[in-house]
């Protein structure tokens, strides 16, 4: 086989079988393959897209070039959630302990933040101890006993994607969906999981800006999931503005024990009350969705929900007292508010400018190497569709840092005021099953 002959193949949009992409990622891993060629065939793919098969054959030749957890040892359909990144997403974070409670074992591995979005185990890493470095056995063990654990990614899952998502990002290749769909589902396949829920942002603050994009990944990775047997349903949900009202690692901690307590706010409560219904139901837990989304606010108002948070904060070493006292969660130097230059209505509320401005004040990483400030964020006071008077406080920038200039500017850039309410839109656009 010649590596060029698979790029013309692809560049006359041909389909290649298994043992073609198999021969390209391992080359590539290797070192056979150079970077050259294989940015040729990205492009080639970006151009011609991919078969459902191809894809599939894709993700699975993924999976095979690293590790692959097995769960075997755990009890039960071992349930997993993914998003594909959102700015003040803390759901994973609000449906871990849920599911848990009902029974249903969530054994989830987490990747870190990079850029704008944030990563589940940097905001667990706020509080003081937590450890998120399991041992596969600890992590095992922890999901048998408890039905919840959470851990970072090990090393050498998915290689294959590491090196070819490097490799995207700077052949302008990241925004393909057979691409997006093989990396994404590939680690979900590797991390063991039997069900998966999805949850496809789209929006300004996402990968996806409009519908019909997000729709047609939504539906390439649920072919992917039940193509390779699992168990799969794809949310997609809004992203035109960031979820709930805190952005940045402690910020969004403080948030999800407040949905955990039933005091959320309306829109990350619905979501993750949906995902956690749909896991659970993927998950034996009830057949029904109605009846699972029942459940999940009985153990909200009668307190079980938050006490299985707390139960993961201290298994895994966490200080447990944070839960009723988030004053001991790290706390920002400086906060500042940012107010209104003009009155109305709030009509756009740009997410990624939001989770850019949180990464500037020290809640994110530019870079992988870098590190971060656990106690900085933005507080959105207001929202689409609230009223604004002049001198209103819009939201409030948390940070250690003197120079601010950058972050505030973004986010007055970020609020469009105008004389109209802007029709808020729905929460959940569509369900892919
Ligand atoms: N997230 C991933 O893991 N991979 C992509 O390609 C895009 C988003």
């Amino acid at each position: 086989m010649r590596v060029v002959d698979l790029i013309e193949k692809k560049k006359l949009g041909l389909e290649l079988n298994q043992e073609e992409i198999d021969f390209l990622i391992n080359g590539y891993v290797g070192g056979d393959i150079p970077d050259y060629q294989m940015s040729a065939f990205l492009m080639a793919v970006y151009f011609k897209g991919m078969t459902s098969q191809e894809t599939a054959n894709l993700t699975m030749s993924f999976v095979n070039s690293g590790h692959q957890v097995d769960l075997s040892k755990i009890q039960g359909i071992k349930v997993d959630k993914h998003s594909t990144g959102g700015v003040g997403d803390k759901i994973s974070l609000i449906v871990i302990p849920l599911v848990a409670a009902c029974g249903v074992p969530v054994a989830k591995m987490s990747g870190r933040g990079l850029g704008h979005t944030g990563g589940t185990i940097d905001k667990l890493e706020s509080i003081e101890g937590f450890r998120i470095e399991l041992s596969e056995e600890e992590f095992i063990n922890n999901v048998n006993s408890y039905k919840m654990a959470i851990t970072g990614q090990s090393a050498n899952l998915v290689p294959a994607d590491k090196k070819i998502y490097s490799l995207r990002d700077v052949t302008a290749t990241i925004d393909s969906i057979p691409l997006i769909a093989s990396s994404i589902m590939s680690k979900k396949i590797a991390s063991g999981a039997d069900a998966i829920v999805l949850d496809v942002k789209v929006g300004s603050g996402a990968f996806m800006k409009s519908l019909d994009e997000a729709r047609v990944l939504a539906r390439t990775m649920v072919d992917i999931g039940k193509s390779l047997n699992r168990s799969i349903v794809a949310l997609i949900t809004n992203m035109d503005q960031p979820l709930g009202r805190e952005v940045g690692n402690t910020n969004e901690i403080v948030e999800a024990i407040k949905v955990l307590k039933g005091q959320g706010s309306e829109d990350e409560t619905k979501i993750a009350l949906t995902i956690a219904s749909y896991m659970c139901v993927l998950g034996g837990a009830f057949i029904d969705f109605e009846e699972a989304y029942k459940k999940l606010e009985v153990l909200i108002d009668s307190g079980k929900a938050i006490e299985k948070f707390k139960e993961l904060v201290k298994i895994q070493g966490g200080n447990p007292n944070v839960i009723d006292d988030v004053s001991l969660l790290p706390k920002a130097k400086y906060h500042i508010e940012v107010k209104a230059e003009s009155a109305g209505y709030v009509n756009k509320l740009d997410a990624q400018a939001i989770g850019v401005s949180a990464m500037l004040l020290g809640a994110g990483r530019r870079t992988k190497a870098d590190s971060i400030d656990y106690a900085a964020g933005v507080t959105l006071t207001k929202k689409i569709g609230d009223q604004i008077n002049i001198g209103d406080v819009l939201c409030v920038l948390h940070t250690n840092k003197e120079d601010i200039e950058e972050a505030k500017l973004k986010v007055l850039k970020a609020y469009t005021i105008g004389k109209e309410k802007a029709e808020i839109k729905s929460y959940i656009f569509d369900i892919i099953k």
